[in-house]
């Protein structure tokens, strides 16, 4: 997909991957990008390119409305997300916690997806990003519901893609590690820059590519995958 004077919409666009993507989308020659936001106040609207529109992911209502005043878009970036960090998968909050992050992260995308799909279509197929993770491939304590999710949404974006080929619609994952963002704060690990991740992803995008594995976590993650340990032993 050519990003230049194409409609971006991204969700969860005022802070970390989403407003990196924003900047990168304008570098690039972005026509307009909705950045929506659940407080779009706390968009930055440095561009007169950029519409700052109020989106929760998991209110339908603000979905609806979204879609009514979107119908120009040709790139959907689901990149919203929350990690509710340290509740390990034998804690009592578990499950509300697993249900909470499954409806942003999993459900969310799907159902602003599926309402966009006649929008891509109209505009010449166009293309989504589904922001995934390299804990997509890996469980961790106090990660696991999390994982669960973001597993999730890599098979949903697996069967996206296959379900769009016939409008033309490129569905691009992307998986990364640890990022510089609000996510990760007191963390003491090395991260890659949001700014970065989106670059190489947006990058990717326009070479016509379905996935992108953003760093080394993530490349050497997926690679393990094939490696039949299970196998060897048993
Ligand atoms: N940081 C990492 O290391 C990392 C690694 C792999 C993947 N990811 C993924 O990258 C994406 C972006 O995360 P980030 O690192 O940029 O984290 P972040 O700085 O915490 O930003 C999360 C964004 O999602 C928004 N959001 C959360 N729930 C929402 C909802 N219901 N409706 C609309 N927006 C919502 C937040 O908005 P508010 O300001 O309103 O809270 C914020 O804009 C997520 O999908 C995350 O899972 C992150």
């Amino acid at each position: 997909m050519r990003i230049e004077n194409s409609v971006a919409l991204v969700t969860g666009a005022n802070r970390g991957l989403g407003k990196a993507f924003v900047d990168v989308l304008l570098q690039q020659g972005v026509k307009k990008v909705y950045a929506t936001a659940r407080r779009p106040e706390t968009v930055a609207a440095h561009d007169e390119r950029i519409v700052p529109l109020r989106l929760d992911v998991t209110s339908l209502e603000d979905i609806e409305a979204v879609v009514a005043q979107c119908a120009d878009v040709a790139l959907l970036i689901n990149n919203a997300g929350i990690h509710n960090r340290g509740v390990g998968i034998l804690m009592p909050e578990a499950v509300s916690s697993a249900r909470e992050e499954f409806e942003t992260l999993v459900f969310a995308p799907l159902v602003l997806s599926q309402a966009l799909v006649p929008a891509l279509a109209a505009n010449g197929g166009g293309a989504i990003i589904n922001v995934l993770s390299a804990l997509s491939w890996l469980s961790l304590p106090g990660t696991e519901t999390y994982s669960a999710a973001k597993a999730a949404a890599w098979s949903l974006t697996n069967g996206l893609r296959q379900a769009l080929r016939g409008q033309g619609t490129q569905v691009l994952g992307l998986h990364v590690g640890y990022m510089d963002t609000e996510m990760t704060r007191g963390l003491d690990v090395p991260k890659t820059s949001p700014l970065e991740v989106a670059q190489i992803t947006l990058q990717a995008l326009q070479q016509g590519e379905i996935e992108v594995l953003a760093d080394q976590v993530s490349a050497q993650l997926k690679q393990g995958l094939s490696a039949g340990a299970y196998l060897q032993r048993g």
